[in-house]
């Protein structure tokens, strides 16, 4: 039996794991997630890095965390991804922080006539942020053309939001109306949304470290929703800044509940709810 460690922070590692898993080690694996998603992980989270990290090991067959992120540093693809889809956290569901929808309703019909409506998902997770978009303007919008882009830095959540099949039990808040709109049995509990949906979202892997994000023209609403917690105060002004010439001049950056902007109010203002306009610089 593999019993949790006690006493992490001495350095000394006292545990019956399985691997052994050292301060030193774990700083390692701490400060390559931060490199490479931008993901900060406390010195509480050294028992949670184990517990997500050990199923790579015993996936390649290693004897030590040493040997895992040896191989992690060493490669670019794979094992690479692997060990950033292990270390995110993608806690969703449907119409999650429900007061954003009816808002995003209003907007697109106050847009409606303006061309294609587009929004960008940024961390779209298994699809459920993503899917309640697409029937909220599909709803709001009938005959309008709407554009989604889904994106998210974990290829696994990518996965599950492309085939957009959920249990019954996570669909069960919907509202039966919109359960037999959107959505079809696909056997064993299970519910598939429907092309009118799916067709409707680009899903794509964007890290929002890079670069590049590879988009093109603007949006009119972003949804930036519970993934900024995860990164310092550096790294998610750097990510505001670039938002802003991505939105639409009446466009919406919406964030999750314990996101505020205030310190970027040279950037965006607040329309409340942590939904947030960009201020516009006089010409
Ligand atoms: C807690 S989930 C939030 C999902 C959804 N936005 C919501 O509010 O329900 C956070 C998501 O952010 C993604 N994420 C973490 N770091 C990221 C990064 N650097 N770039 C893009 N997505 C990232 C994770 O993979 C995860 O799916």
């Amino acid at each position: 039996m593999f019993s949790s460690e006690v006493g992490v922070r001495t350095g000394q590692v006292q545990s019956m794991r399985e691997f052994s898993f050292s301060v030193r080690e774990f700083e390692r694996a701490r400060k390559l997630i931060h490199r490479l998603a931008g993901i900060s992980m406390s010195d509480m989270k050294q028992d949670m890095m184990y517990g997500r990290l050990v199923r790579c090991l015993r996936a390649k067959g290693l004897k030590s965390f040493e040997e895992y992120l040896d191989l992690v540093e060493a490669d670019r693809g794979r094992e690479r991804q692997a060990f950033i889809n292990a270390l995110t956290t993608n806690l969703t569901s449907f119409f999650r922080e429900p007061h954003h929808f009816p808002m995003l309703a209003e907007h697109a019909r106050s847009r409606a006539g303006a061309g294609a409506y587009r929004v960008w998902c940024a961390a779209s997770s298994t699809g459920e942020e993503p899917y309640s978009i697409a029937i909220t303007l599909a709803e709001a919008l009938p005959a309008a053309r709407v554009e989604i882009v889904a994106s998210d830095v974990d290829t696994q959540v990518l996965e599950t939001a492309r085939r957009g099949v959920y249990a019954e039990a996570r669909v069960r808040e919907l509202a039966p109306d919109r359960l037999r709109r959107f959505f079809q049995p696909a056997g064993q509990g299970m519910l598939q949304v429907r092309p009118e949906l799916s067709t409707r979202i680009d899903f794509k892997r964007i890290n929002l470290l890079d670069a590049d994000w590879g988009l093109r023209g603007q949006f009119d609403a972003i949804f930036c929703r519970n993934v900024m917690i995860y990164f310092d105060k550096s790294t998610q002004r750097r990510i505001i800044e670039r938002f802003r010439p991505l939105l639409r001049p009446e466009g919406l950056l919406i964030c999750g509940h314990s996101e505020s902007l205030q310190n970027h109010a040279d950037l965006f203002r607040s329309l409340g709810r942590t939904t947030y306009a960009p201020v516009l610089r006089p010409a």
